[in-house]
């Protein structure tokens, strides 16, 4: 187990899957971390802290790409960076969200929290924020895609496929600690109304109209003020519209 060079946490979720497929590509020695057991899985909890020690002994680079949705994000940084200064201090490269430190929600304030402990845990790091992955937009515009008027948002996503990321993220890995790399976009800005009329037609069902609304609060604000893209970062190549016909490949 001493010769495996990589860890990935979350490497069995939508993003760390990618990060592993795309180093094992390109014939790195990679070891996933994970709460279930499967095959090549070094089975542990960030939560708990069980496992962890196993899975973080002997790397070089941690690619931590496991995340709690339920306020816990900096308590399982937290066990890893522990377990990584036992370790010998690997490269630790943390993925984030654009938008963090300017949108108000309690999942991104926790990233950004989580940012900090990273910057401050005395590793050698690097943080990668990228915009909202294409799943969790569509994820976000399919339910209301069964309505007959679909309202969405007046807002606009800069969607990223996880694919793209996972290859920033192999360069990364691969390289020296950047401390806060360049954010990471998609290739294109749309408005929440033409992301939605492109899940419709992905979803083959017939044409609805599609009404944009305001949403009051401050976190639509954020939103609306566009704190969640990255305009001059649209290195992301895969568009949306051909993530969904990858979709429908699959069906
Ligand atoms: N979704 C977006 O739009 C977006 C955009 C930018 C950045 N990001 C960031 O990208 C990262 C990956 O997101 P994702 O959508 O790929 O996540 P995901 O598919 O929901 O996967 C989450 C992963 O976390 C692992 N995990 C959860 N709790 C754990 C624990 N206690 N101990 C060990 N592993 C645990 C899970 O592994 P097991 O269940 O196998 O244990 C799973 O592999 C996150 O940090 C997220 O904030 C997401």
């Amino acid at each position: 187990m001493v010769d495996v060079r990589i860890l990935v946490t979350g490497g069995t979720g939508q993003l760390g899957s990618a990060v592993v497929a795309r180093l094992r590509a390109a014939g790195e020695e990679v070891r996933v971390l994970s709460r279930r057991a499967a095959p090549e899985v070094v089975r542990g909890d960030l939560r708990t802290g069980r496992g962890v020690d196993t899975a973080v002994a002997g790397v070089d680079v941690v690619v931590h790409c496991a995340t709690d949705y339920f306020g816990r994000e900096a308590q399982l940084a937290r066990t890893l960076v522990e377990a990584a200064r036992w370790a010998g201090g690997p490269h630790l490269v943390y993925v984030s969200i654009v938008g963090v430190d300017r949108v108000p929600l309690g999942y991104y304030r926790a990233k950004h929290e989580t940012e900090q402990l990273v910057a401050a845990s005395g590793l050698p790091y690097t943080i990668q924020r990228a915009t909202q992955f294409h799943g969790l937009v569509r994820t976000l515009l399919s339910g209301a895609s069964r309505l007959p008027v679909v309202p969405v948002p007046r807002i606009s996503f800069q969607p990223v496929d996880v694919r793209d990321v996972a290859r920033r993220l192999a360069a990364l890995a691969l390289d020296d600690p950047a401390g806060r790399a360049a954010d990471f976009g998609g290739p294109e800005i749309l408005a929440a109304a033409e992301l939605a009329q492109a899940v419709g037609e992905a979803s083959g069902r017939r044409r609805r109209r599609i009404v944009p609304l305001k949403v009051p609060g401050e976190t639509f604000r954020a939103y609306a003020d566009g704190g969640h893209l990255a305009p001059g970062h649209r290195e992301g190549e895969i568009t949306f519209r051909e993530y969904l016909a990858g979709r429908a490949d699959h069906r």
